[in-house]
């Protein structure tokens, strides 16, 4: 009973001082607020130890923007210089990100300039973060770290990197949040975009066209480096990425109001512009003949893929609605037809018959297929498609987004011969058609091409089912 009791207390009291140091650790870790702060003090405290640069001074440089704290950090080593501004804001995520931003190009830097440096120490290598703030409405920041690199005089980097935050919530909001999770949206601002680079005299010239249209392609993390100044949003674009010397690192500036139309409620400008990015200008040309192609029941790891390599090479969209247990068994699929421009719909968790559920089903066959897309793409399905096109006033009314079903049924499913896919659509074509098809058949994958090429030398443009019926 006594060599017991011993052990116990043993235990117990490891226990507790596990408890302490792990507690302890996590504070220190936890917090980059703390580790800033405690750096630009002089107080000798010991989590200054845990920083890898508590030699290199760091000041704090005066903010008049609320709730962001600036400092600025300078290298004490005279063969590797650099300066670096910094924000600390009140949310600690936000701290992490910023900070990672900052490390890794420091980093990046000193590894860069420790390789150089028995070359040539008479040039000297420097690395410049600087930051700007603008403020937007009562509650917004742009954050706009601007970094000038030379490593020994032989190689410059200009590059931008932007953060646009609510300062209520600590929430970052990207692109795809700005414009109002519309893919259609996106598409606008990349068209107007891809022209208002190639206007200014001189640019042309000076610009790699086949690069350009790469880096202004809509994808949403393509227009995710920018801020908004002074009610106009402007868009950032590092050296090299697409410019040559003359250009260096371009910008392009839009007043708001003129995106007004395509921006959500919420980061709307108050000023009235005369013309927007949805009004018609001359010489545009309006593209009056669409069609919608739609797939169904996928994602599949072989089909869909096929798919999206031919709706690429007609650069044609579509509409995919995914069945939730394919989308879970396929995320890498889901991501992919999401990054490469299409929408994503929701199909029913396992292909119900919907109007068979209970009310409490049909919500669960919604909501749990939303859930799994959402955590993918970081966006709901848009649009939703009831399996076997079968629909009641029960599901019209629990479902919160637009019910889609299609005017030409290709009857791949029945045939499954890639001959038969094109002829169907021919006979049945027409203007704002909604095609039905299914990406888990090898025999639409292969059918697909001669679709497309039909479709394109009808002068059919293929837009996504949102598209085609918002405007
Ligand atoms: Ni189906």
């Amino acid at each position: 009973m006594k060599r017991t009791s011993w052990i116990d207390v043993l235990l117990i009291s490891s226990i507790f001082t596990l408890t302490v140091i792990i507690g302890l650790f996590i504070f220190i870790s936890g917090d980059s607020k703390f580790q800033y702060s405690f750096s630009s003090t002089s107080n000798s405290n010991e989590e200054t130890k845990k920083i890898p640069n508590e030699k290199n001074p760091i000041v704090q440089v005066q903010s008049k923007y609320e709730g962001i704290q600036i400092y600025k950090e300078t290298s004490k080593d005279p063969t590797i210089p650099y300066t670096v501004l910094y924000p600390i804001t009140d949310f600690v995520k936000l701290n992490d990100q910023i900070k990672q931003y900052i490390e890794n190009a420091k980093q990046q830097y000193i590894t860069a300039v420790r390789l150089q440096n028995n070359i040539d120490k008479s040039v000297p290598s420097n690395l410049n973060i600087n930051l700007n703030i603008y403020k937007y409405k009562e509650n917004y920041y742009s954050l706009v770290f601007t970094k000038q690199e030379s490593i020994n005089g032989q190689f410059t980097d200009e590059s931008f990197n932007t953060i646009f935050f609510n300062q209520d919530s600590g929430e970052v909001i990207n692109s795809k949040a700005l414009f109002n999770k519309n893919v259609s949206n996106l598409e606008k601002l990349s068209k107007y975009v891809y022209q208002k680079m190639l206007e200014p005299e001189g640019y042309k010239e000076n610009i790699n066209l086949s690069q350009w249209k790469k880096v202004s392609y809509p994808y949403w993390i393509y227009y995710d480096r920018f801020a908004i100044v002074n009610e106009t949003f402007i868009l950032y674009y590092n050296k090299g990425e697409f410019a040559n010397e003359k250009i260096g690192s371009p910008t392009i500036s839009i007043p708001l109001s003129f995106l007004n139309p395509i921006l959500a409620p919420e980061f709307q400008s108050k000023t009235k512009a005369d013309k927007t990015i949805t009004s018609p200008s001359k010489g545009e040309k309006v593209n009056s003949k669409r069609v919608a192609l739609t797939f169904d029941d996928g994602p599949n790891n072989t089909t869909t893929l096929q798919i999206l390599k031919t709706l690429d090479k007609y650069e044609a969209k579509a509409t995919f609605f995914m069945v939730g247990t394919q989308a879970k068994s396929n995320p890498s699929i889901v991501k992919e037809v999401w990054a490469r421009g299409h929408e994503i719909g929701n199909h029913s968790w396992n292909h119900v018959n919907l109007t068979k559920q209970s009310s409490k089903n049909i919500q669960w066959q919604y909501d749990t297929t939303n859930n799994v897309i959402f955590n993918l793409i970081g966006q709901y399905p848009t649009v939703f498609r009831p399996p076997y096109g079968a629909k009641n006033k029960q599901v019209t009314e629990l479902i919160d987004v637009p019910v889609v079903l299609w005017t030409i049924d290709t009857l791949d499913w029945k045939y499954k011969d890639s001959s038969k896919l094109l002829p169907n659509i021919q006979n049945n074509i027409k203007n704002n058609a909604i095609i039905l098809m299914h990406d888990i058949h090898q025999s639409t994958a292969n059918g697909l091409d001669s679709v497309l090429s039909y479709l394109q030398q009808e002068g059919y443009e293929c837009v996504t089912v949102s598209e085609l019926l918002g405007d």
